[in-house]
């Protein structure tokens, strides 16, 4: 869930990816056929004028607001609540609402404008100015700007355009942390530097192997902010941050651990392969140096955070110049599926007694009991993409699919006839018209003609219900009406 660099995305919560993920991004199209059917929408009890730039979907609105992340014993409250426990005297901001501006998102935090996170095939726009967030940093500012705290995490819901599958949900959670010290209130600069030494000292040390071949800057790869830093205050810095966040992921994978022993599975298998972590330098427009974290766990390497220090012109913007330090961003869903064992990302949104029922958090964390699992009912899609028109800047004129308004600036490029396609507008016709039945979508052929050239694309969308077993019926129905949508919006054609 972590925007990398500026080519690439992932999630802190995407497990290892198939297929699927590679095929993604050669779909890429430009253009969106989703454009502002109404002139306005209502979210959160406020009304936004629509614009050519809209694609937030009613399913996305009428899941807004319910706020998991604070829901008492709810298996996401309670991760957030155990890794706000890892930071005490932090402020922690958890009301923070999803609606915000690209400037919050984006423009502020320092991100390249042909960055991809920005493209309407991976955010939903409520307007070209406004979106739904697609992560928690959108606040930094904002919280760093009321200047209230040394330290504060925020948890809040974030909202991605993204696959269907069992560790993907267009609408997700991340929490963020940052610590920062105003240089302006120590004696002198020797002063800051001796804290720094001292808190150092004072950690305790992580009890697990921890493995960081990186040195604390890199020239190329990972810059130190030069004019603003000194190699000793960003290697400093960088370290308090790898000593509390690795103290952290201590805390959560040790309580998972512990979970899964109570549940009698794997009791010996920590002694054979304990747990481990390592170090990783990553890019964050936000940060620099900046690195991930990763934790050996029950076989498996798993990307926790990312984080670094704070870029300081952000720091600058927030009116806080004299500020220093660092921030980290982590997916709650992921870690919260590891602790309690939650097999599907869409049970976190049910609202069934045999799942909420499970979790309390005054006891210590127990693995989820899976209640059931009804059968899967897997239907293909195969179909022709239409001929894709010209690739034209994305911009709110050209992303339309809608007529151009009559009077129409002559000079704007035009549109192809038939909108092309990108995977996660697939992703969206099927949750828009299946939800939460829809487990899976995976593609499983891309083969294109050697005559013509055209391209065709073969999808196996697996149909299974968290709460019932779904008839043959009602997974046919679903289909056809996938299959249906398919042709109308994006002028596929079928085969
Ligand atoms: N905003 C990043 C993302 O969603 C996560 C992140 C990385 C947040 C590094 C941070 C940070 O505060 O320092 O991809």
């Amino acid at each position: 869930m972590l925007y990398h660099s500026v080519c690439q995305r992932s999630r802190v919560l995407a497990l290892p990816v198939g297929v699927r993920s590679i095929l993604r991004h050669h779909i890429v199209s430009r253009q969106y056929s989703g454009g502002a059917s109404q002139s306005s929408l209502t979210i959160g009890g406020n009304t936004y004028p629509s614009d050519s730039w809209t694609n937030a979907p009613q399913s996305i609105i009428a899941q807004y607001d319910r706020r998991l992340h604070v829901q008492p014993n709810h298996p996401l409250s309670i991760t957030r609540r155990l890794i706000e426990s890892c930071f005490p005297g932090f402020q922690h901001h958890n009301d923070l609402p999803g609606v915000v501006s690209v400037d919050q998102n984006f423009d502020s935090l320092g991100f390249a404008a042909d960055h991809p996170g920005r493209a309407r095939s991976d955010t939903y726009y409520i307007n070209k100015d406004t979106l739904f967030r697609t992560h928690t940093t959108a606040h930094e500012v904002e919280v760093f700007r009321a200047n209230t705290s040394n330290g504060y995490t925020i948890a809040a819901d974030v909202y991605r355009r993204d696959a269907v599958d069992r560790t993907h949900y267009p609408i997700f959670h991340q929490m963020e942390g940052a610590l920062t010290w105003d240089k302006s209130q120590f004696e002198s600069n020797d002063h800051f530097l001796h804290q720094l030494q001292t808190d150092l000292k004072n950690f305790k040390s992580p009890s697990i192997e921890v493995q960081d071949p990186n040195p604390p800057f890199h020239k190329e790869s990972n810059p130190l902010q030069e004019k603003y830093h000194s190699a000793i205050e960003a290697e400093l810095i960088g370290a308090h941050l790898k000593r509390n966040l690795e103290n952290m992921a201590v805390t959560l994978f040790r309580e998972a651990d512990k979970a899964l022993k109570a549940s009698g599975q794997e009791a010996v298998l920590e002694d054979k392969d304990p747990l481990k972590m390592r170090w990783v330098e990553a890019f964050f427009p936000h940060t620099s140096p900046s690195w991930e974290l990763e934790v050996w766990w029950r076989g498996d390497w798993l990307e926790v955070l990312g984080c670094g220090v704070i870029d300081q012109p952000l720091l600058i913007r927030a009116g806080v110049p004299t500020r220093m330090g660092w921030a980290f961003g982590l997916g709650l869903e992921r870690l919260a599926m590891l602790l309690f064992g939650i097999p599907d990302i869409r049970l976190f949104w049910s609202k069934d007694a045999r799942f909420l029922n499970q979790f309390d958090e005054s006891k210590p964390i127990r693995r989820f009991q899976p209640f059931s699992k009804y059968p899967a009912a897997p239907r293909d899609v195969a179909f022709w993409l239409p001929k894709a028109g010209p690739v034209v800047a994305e911009t709110p004129a050209t992303t339309s699919s809608s007529p151009s308004p009559a009077g129409g600036n002559a000079t704007e490029p035009t549109l192809s006839e038939t909108p092309t396609f990108h995977e996660n507008d697939l992703m969206e016709v099927v949750r828009g018209t299946a939800g939460d039945s829809v487990e899976d979508v995976t593609c499983i052929d891309n083969f294109t003609h050697p005559k013509t050239g055209r391209q065709s694309l073969c999808y196996r969308v697996t149909y299974r219900s968290l709460e019932k077993t779904l008839t043959n019926e009602e997974a046919n129905t679903m289909h056809e009406q996938i299959r249906q949508e398919l042709v109308s919006r994006f002028g596929v054609e079928l085969r």
